[in-house]
C-alpha cells in the first residue's frame, strides 16, 4: 500500500496539471485530503481518550442572569451582532431541487422569509443595523441571488459569499474525479465540503474584515432550516459579558437525535469537543450515545476577530468526515468538515469556550416532512417570524411523527394534507404509512397509527376525531 505522503503528492501533482481548484481553494482542499489520508493509517478518535467536558466550560440558558432591560445596553450589544445563515443546502431530502432555504415552511413563507422578518423586526425594534450573512454554495449561490432582491426595499442589509467548491475523490484510485476546472456540465464531479468551511471562506471572501471595520464583534452562526435559530438577548449578553470567544448551544439528546454530534470531552488535556455520530465506529455509538447526553444544534457564537487570527495563522484544522457517493457508476469519496468541530481548535488555541444547554425550541430543524408536518400545525404560532409554542398544548415535549415514504417529497405531502396539518394539540405520537390522505378539519389526540396496508388506499374523512387509534385496511369514505 502506498505510503499516505506519496499519496498526497499524487493529488497535488494531479490538481496541478488539471490545473483544479484556484490556489487558495488547493490549499484547504488539500489540507482535508490529507487530513483523511493520516486517519486512513491512524483513527482521528480513540475512543479510550473520550470523555465528559470539562464542567467549567458548561452553562445552561436557564441559569445565567437576563440580559438587562436598559434599552441602550440591548442597542449597543445588538450593534456588535452579525446573523449568518449556512445556506449551501439544497432541499434534496424532501424532494425540492432548489436551495432549502426557499421551501415554504408556514403561510407562504420560506426559511428565508421568515429569517428576513426576525431580523427586520429586531432592526426596528432597537434602531440597529444587524446585517444577515448568507454563505451560498455553488448549488444555491444563483438562485439565493435572484430571491433575495425582493427584499431590497426591507428594514436589512443581506450579504452573500459563497463556500468552497471541492472535487469529489475516485474511491478507488485516490484521485480527483474531474478532468478539469468546475463547469456546468461536471457539477456531479463537484461538492460544497461541509458547513465546516464556514470561517475560512467568510475569510477569504473579506466580508470577515469588511464587518469587522464595521465595528461587529460576534457572528451568530445557524443552519437555515433551523427555526428555533434567532437571536437570544440573554445568550448574547453573557457571551459578550464573559468574554467568550466561541459558544455552542447544546439540547439534551433523546433517542430521535440519529443525526450530527455530542459534545464531549478529548485528549489528554482535556478539551471539548464536537464528535459527530457518523464519525463513531458501530461498536461504540451505543455506548457513546447513552454515556454523553448534549447534543449540537449547530447554533454557533464566535468573535469575529478570533476566527480571523485562527485563520490567519492557519489554526483551524476542523475534523474531516467523510461521506462516500456512487456518481456516474463510480465510488466516490467527499471531504467535508462541520462548523462545530472549530470549537476544539478555539480551545486548543487558548480561546475561551462555553457550551450552554439550551431549551428544545431553540433547536426546530427542519430535515423531513415530518418536521414539516409539525412546525406546520396548530402547535406554533409565528410571531415576528418566531415560531411561538401554544400555551394550550398540555405537555412540554413536542410529539412525535412518522410519516411514511409516501409523503416524503413536499409536493406529495400537499396532496395528501390538502387542507392543512390537523390539530395535534393534544397528540403524543403519530405513524403514518401507505396511500393515505387526511380530509379537513381533522384533530388527533394521543398516541395515532394510520397504516394502509399494499394495495389498500386510506382517506381520513373531513372532521374526524382519532385518539389513541389504530386505523389500518382499506377505508375509502
Ligand atoms: P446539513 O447537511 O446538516 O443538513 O446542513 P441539510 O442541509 O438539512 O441536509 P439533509 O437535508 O439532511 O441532506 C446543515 C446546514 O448547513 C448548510 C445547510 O444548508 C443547512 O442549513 N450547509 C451544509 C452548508 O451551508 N454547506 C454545506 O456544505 C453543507
Amino acid at each position: 500500500r502506498p505510503t499516505h505522503t506519496s499519496v498526497e503528492d499524487n493529488m497535488r501533482e494531479a490538481l496541478h496539471m488539471l490545473d483544479i481548484l484556484p490556489p487558495d481553494q488547493r490549499k484547504g482542499f488539500m489540507q482535508l485530503f490529507s487530513a483523511h489520508c493520516q486517519t486512513r493509517s491512524c483513527p482521528a478518535i480513540v475512543p479510550a481518550k473520550v470523555q465528559h467536558p470539562p464542567p467549567e466550560m458548561l452553562i445552561n440558558l436557564e441559569d445565567i442572569p437576563e440580559c438587562p432591560g436598559d434599552q441602550a445596553l440591548r442597542h449597543e450589544l445588538l450593534d456588535k451582532v452579525v446573523i449568518l445563515k449556512l445556506n449551501g443546502g439544497l432541499g434534496t431530502s424532501m424532494g425540492c431541487k432548489f436551495p432549502k432555504s426557499a421551501i415554504e415552511v408556514r403561510s407562504d413563507l420560506s426559511f428565508l422569509d421568515l429569517t428576513v422578518r426576525q431580523v427586520e423586526y429586531l432592526n426596528s425594534m432597537y434602531g440597529v443595523d444587524v446585517p444577515l450573512v448568507l454563505m451560498n454554495s455553488f448549488k444555491t449561490h444563483e438562485t439565493t441571488a435572484k430571491i433575495i432582491r425582493k427584499y431590497r426595499m426591507h428594514n436589512l442589509t443581506i450579504h452573500t459569499f459563497m463556500q468552497s467548491c471541492y472535487p469529489r475523490v475516485i474511491k478507488d484510485t485516490l484521485q480527483p474525479m474531474p478532468a478539469g476546472s468546475f463547469s456546468q456540465e461536471s457539477q456531479e464531479e463537484w461538492y460544497p465540503p461541509g458547513h465546516g468551511d464556514v470561517y475560512q471562506t467568510l475569510y477569504s471572501s473579506g466580508l470577515l474584515e469588511n464587518l469587522i471595520n464595521q465595528g461587529k464583534e460576534y457572528v451568530f452562526i445557524s443552519n437555515v432550516d433551523n427555526l428555533g435559530a434567532t437571536i437570544d438577548l440573554r445568550l448574547l449578553y453573557h457571551v459578550v459579558d464573559s468574554e467568550a470567544d466561541f459558544a455552542l448551544e447544546v439540547v439534551q439528546s433523546t433517542r430521535a437525535d440519529n443525526e450530527g454530534g455530542l459534545l464531549v470531552g478529548y485528549g489528554d488535556v482535556v478539551k471539548p469537543k464536537l464528535l459527530e455520530l457518523s464519525q463513531l465506529s458501530k461498536d461504540v455509538l451505543d455506548d457513546f450515545k447513552k454515556r454523553f447526553n448534549l447534543f449540537n444544534t449547530n447554533n454557533i457564537w464566535a468573535n469575529l476577530r478570533a476566527i480571523q487570527r485562527l485563520v490567519a495563522k492557519d489554526e483551524l484544522h476542523l475534523d474531516v468526515a467523510v461521506h462516500e457517493r456512487v456518481v456516474s457508476g463510480t465510488r466516490t469519496i467527499q471531504l467535508e468538515t462541520f462548523a462545530g468541530g472549530a470549537m476544539w481548535c478555539f480551545a486548543a488555541h487558548g480561546h475561551k469556550v462555553l457550551a450552554c444547554t439550551v431549551p428544545r425550541s431553540r433547536y426546530l430543524p427542519v430535515k423531513s416532512t415530518s418536521d414539516l408536518f409539525l412546525v406546520q400545525s396548530n402547535l406554533y404560532s409565528i410571531k415576528h417570524g418566531n415560531l411561538v409554542m401554544s400555551p394550550e398544548r398540555p405537555f412540554r415535549m413536542t410529539p412525535l411523527i412518522k410519516l411514511g415514504q409516501e409523503f416524503s417529497h413536499v409536493e406529495d405531502f400537499l396532496v395528501r394534507i390538502p387542507h392543512g396539518v390537523p390539530n395535534i394539540i393534544e397528540l403524543d405520537h403519530l405513524t403514518v404509512a401507505g396511500d393515505v390522505t387526511f380530509g379537513t378539519n381533522i384533530t388527533l389526540k394521543g398516541t395515532v397509527i394510520i397504516v394502509a396496508n399494499e394495495g389498500s388506499i386510506i382517506m381520513i374523512p373531513d372532521g374526524t376525531v382519532l385518539k389513541d387509534k389504530v386505523v389500518t385496511g382499506n377505508l375509502r369514505i
